[in-house]
């Protein structure tokens, strides 16, 4: 054996230095990535299960929380963990809100699982479009679930040329509204066609198509038109603040184009768009999304900044937009997650804005009503789990949700699993 010269091992003392300072910058720039990234992973954390992560935030150590119910400020987050903000930390928790516990029936699951899909709900029947099934893989077909018997049933294609997510829908009881919103798989771009589905017949038809293509639009009926407005310009992040009308009736249209209307107080996408007793409510959403990363032969997702909403509007007689009290925290995939139920509107779950230390997409677990006679927003109830862009009905009594991307745990409210589970649970509002 030779032992090495003295001058050899200080070398190599200084080479194992080097490398391992070389070492800890990959980590730290891998960490630093997968924290913004994280959460890319994370809406479609479709990324956790679908894409594996430089570092699987999954496996980290969950986040102690010993404050669940109550609203923590600055000053009272959970001193545990990594993340701190000037030398305090923020629980991975600290957006949920106090909620009273609903007892959840759990129903038959979905066909499919499906992110970003869309809902309509007519009589007993909740139709269910589109959607992601996983990041690389969109669905274009209709499944029907019957709230008489609690069965999925009555499966039917989409027009090749429709969307598959972030569609803009609505109905009049018989024909369902169908415009613009993301053709094919990860951040591709938007179709400006519009359809009309008879539900009766199962038979789709053409309309003009919107001026320009949309991203998750709100969209509604309101005095004989078909409105549409916000969202997100072609490149999927920028808020558009247009807004469009088209006359239609019984699933006709009455003029050949959009018609320009005030423009909507802030655009983006993913806002939830309601019409009751003759005002339009435009509620929640975000701005920023999702882009395609730029030259990626698929149009693989990269995260954006995104900035999450709890802005209430309204548009009456006067056809000037009205502020209305917020949300009680900021709320967005939230375009199919409501019923409006007693004079009250109920929104089932959503996201709200990232964690300010950990930049990952934080999901919401509550239910929330807004009564429009007080004009007073309430926390109802508490989901089985935190879940964005659910679907949700309302039948005999009960509320219902399904489909949507859930949390990955009690503790880590981050997006993990995109579902088809259906629940159940008696509605009871807040007097
Ligand atoms: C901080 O992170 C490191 C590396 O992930 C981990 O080993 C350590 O236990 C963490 N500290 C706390 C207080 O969680
Ligand atoms: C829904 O279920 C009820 C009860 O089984 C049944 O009578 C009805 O025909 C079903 N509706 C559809 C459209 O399948
Ligand atoms: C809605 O109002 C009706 C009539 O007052 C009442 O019977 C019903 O229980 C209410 N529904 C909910 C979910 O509160």
């Amino acid at each position: 054996m030779v032992r090495p010269s003295g001058k050899h091992t200080s070398a190599r003392f200084l080479l194992i230095c080097v490398s391992l300072l070389g070492i800890a910058l990959i980590v730290d720039l891998f960490w630093a990535s997968s924290s913004s990234s994280s959460s890319s992973s994370s809406r479609f954390s479709i990324s956790s299960n679908w894409v594996p992560d430089p570092i699987d935030n999954s496996k980290a150590p969950p986040f102690i929380n010993t404050d669940h119910n109550t609203l923590p400020t600055k000053e009272k987050a959970v001193h545990h963990q990594n993340a701190t903000v000037e030398g305090r930390v923020l629980s991975a928790t600290f957006a949920d809100l106090p909620a009273p516990e609903l007892k959840w029936e759990k129903m038959v699951s979905a066909p499919v699982p499906r992110l970003d899909g869309a809902a309509i709900q007519i009589k007993n029947l909740l139709y269910v479009f589109a959607g992601y099934g996983t990041i690389d893989y969109v669905h274009s077909h209709v499944d029907i679930y019957n709230f008489t018997d609690n069965t999925w049933g009555g499966r039917f294609d989409m027009p090749k040329e429709m969307a598959h997510s972030h569609l803009g829908m609505v109905t009049d009881g018989r024909y369902i509204y169908v415009v613009t919103g993301q053709y094919g798989p990860q951040c591709r771009g938007p179709t400006a066609h519009t359809f009309v589905l008879d539900t009766e017949t199962k038979q789709w038809h053409d309309m003009p198509p919107l001026p320009v293509p949309r991203y998750a639009p709100a969209t509604q009926l309101w005095r004989g038109r078909l409105h549409v407005m916000g969202g997100s310009k072609e490149n999927r992040h920028t808020p558009a603040l247009e807004h469009w009308s088209l006359a239609v009736k019984d699933g006709k249209t009455l003029e050949k184009e959009w018609r320009t209307e005030i423009p909507i107080p802030r655009g983006g996408p993913h806002r939830a768009c309601i019409v009751v007793d003759g005002r339009l409510y435009v509620i929640g959403g975000q701005e920023g999304d999702f882009m395609a990363k730029p030259g990626s032969p698929i149009f693989k997702c990269s995260r954006r900044n995104e900035v999450v909403y709890s802005d209430v509007y309204m548009l009456d007689d006067e056809m000037k937009w009205k502020v209305l009290p917020s949300m009680p925290k900021p709320d967005s995939h939230i375009e199919f997650a409501w019923v409006v139920v007693n004079n009250s509107m109920v929104i089932v779950g959503g996201t709200t804005d990232k964690h300010p230390v950990t930049k990952k997409m934080v999901l919401n677990g509550e239910v929330f009503q807004f009564d429009l006679d007080k004009l007073k927003w309430s926390v109802i109830g508490k989901l089985p789990y935190r879940v964005k862009t659910t679907l949700v009905g309302f039948w005999d009594g009960w509320l219902y949700f399904t489909s949507g991307q859930r949390d990955k745990g009690p503790d880590d409210p981050a997006p993990r699993k995109v579902i088809g589970e259906m629940w159940r649970t008696r509605l009871k509002l807040n007097k």
